[in-house]
């Protein structure tokens, strides 16, 4: 179970109607998610996956933002084992990028996973049409369709009417589960099955965190509300584990499009100890005063845990709110509870800061004036 280590001032009657609100929203889908996840659904994702992993040697995601920080976060932080590799690509419009994906696939076998919940979004767009040529130049058009794996609406957008129209695999982005809510939904749990992470214990740390997550989750979200309203504008998510370079992305993008809006919200960046404390860490201890610390403490071996230790002492020292999030353990279950935890905690906070958790219309703008300037 996920404990805390502060005890904000917290208002029940607000937070039982914020906490209503939510899950009556039609974007709070992922609210019961764990709790009722479609089976049918989860058992088509592992089936697929089985067939990726017999096929293909790598598994390209396509996919930005919410359509891919989520899975991405999860299989860099628990190196499952799968004989198939993922690779990432469409997560920016650069060329050397997407060149250097080509590259790594190479003549090996492959399958592409395009995820895009509207299904018109330009990075992913661009990618596709680079690795769909290749697979139909590889396999022909056939087999080439039937290695594509489309990941987006159910009724709308370009890829939806694409992948109808030639047949590809399809798997649904709920309606009512917004990019970076949905990575327990077929975006996140196809990629994790096939990179061989256990989805249904994934799963099962959901729904247990959905069941006791709520005590913890209101009243970090009371923190971070009363730290923001005494000038503390800037939250830094601190991990000792390297390999949760990626999760800080997932969180960063979670609290930076649910909050930053109406001219409100808590600036979140990320450290990963100790390498940052050799870069970061004069700053954190004796630079400006306007951050606080989230620390992710997962279970770790004595040394490291040493510098949890040391770290949590100097900071405090050095003036700096220290937040400790305790994870119970570093695996599936562990970190389906994490992202449970921080979608109900980032949903509440939002809230009480005023403003909507699941619109994100500064990322619509860029989209817009990009589709024009392309035009
Ligand atoms: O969280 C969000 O809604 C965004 O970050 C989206 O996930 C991102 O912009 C990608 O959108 P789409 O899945 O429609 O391609």
């Amino acid at each position: 179970m996920i404990k805390v280590n502060f005890e904000p001032k917290v208002d029940i009657e607000k937070t039982t109607e914020v906490l209503k609100e939510i899950a009556h929203d039609k974007m709070g889908g992922w609210f019961d998610l764990p709790r009722k996840f479609d089976m049918g659904e989860f058992a088509r994702i592992k089936e697929a996956a089985k067939k990726i992993q017999e096929e293909s040697e790598y598994l390209v995601c396509i996919g930005i933002g919410g359509s891919y920080l989520g899975h991405r976060a999860i299989i860099e932080a628990l190196h499952p084992h799968s004989e198939t590799k993922i690779i990432y690509a469409g997560n920016s419009l650069s060329r050397r990028e997407l060149e250097r994906a080509l590259e790594k696939v190479g003549d090996h076998d492959f399958s592409v996973n395009v995820i895009s919940k509207s299904g018109t979004t330009l990075e992913p767009a661009v990618a596709f049409g680079e690795f769909k040529k290749k697979l139909i130049e590889k396999y022909g058009e056939q087999e080439a369709y039937s290695r594509i794996y489309a990941t987006t609406d159910k009724k709308q957008g370009a890829l939806h009417d694409e992948a109808e129209a030639c047949g590809y695999a399809k798997f649904v982005v709920p309606d009512n589960v917004g990019g970076r809510y949905s990575v327990l939904t077929a975006v996140g749990l196809l990629p994790l099955a096939v990179a061989g992470v256990d989805v249904d214990k994934l799963l099962e740390g959901a729904a247990d965190a959905a069941e006791n997550a709520i005590e913890p989750a209101t009243k970090y979200a009371w923190m971070r509300y009363g730290l923001g309203h005494k000038g503390y504008d800037t939250e830094v998510f601190a991990s000792f584990e390297p390999s949760t370079m990626y999760f800080n992305e997932w969180l960063k993008q979670l609290f930076g499009e649910s909050e930053g809006k109406g001219r409100q919200g808590i600036f979140p960046a990320s450290v990963v100890y100790s390498t940052d404390l050799h870069s970061m860490g004069q700053f954190m201890q004796d630079g400006r005063r306007n951050l606080f610390e989230t620390i992710i403490d997962f279970p770790t071996d004595e040394m490291n845990a040493k510098v949890v230790q040391a770290v949590r002492v100097a900071h405090l020292d050095g003036g700096i709110p220290v937040l400790d999030i305790e994870v119970p353990s570093y695996d599936e279950q562990g970190f389906g509870e994490l992202i449970y935890f921080f979608e109900l905690a980032c949903a509440i906070s939002a809230k009480l800061f005023g403003v909507n958790p699941f619109d994100q219309p500064g990322v619509e703008t860029y989209k817009n004036e990009l589709k024009k300037l392309m035009s």
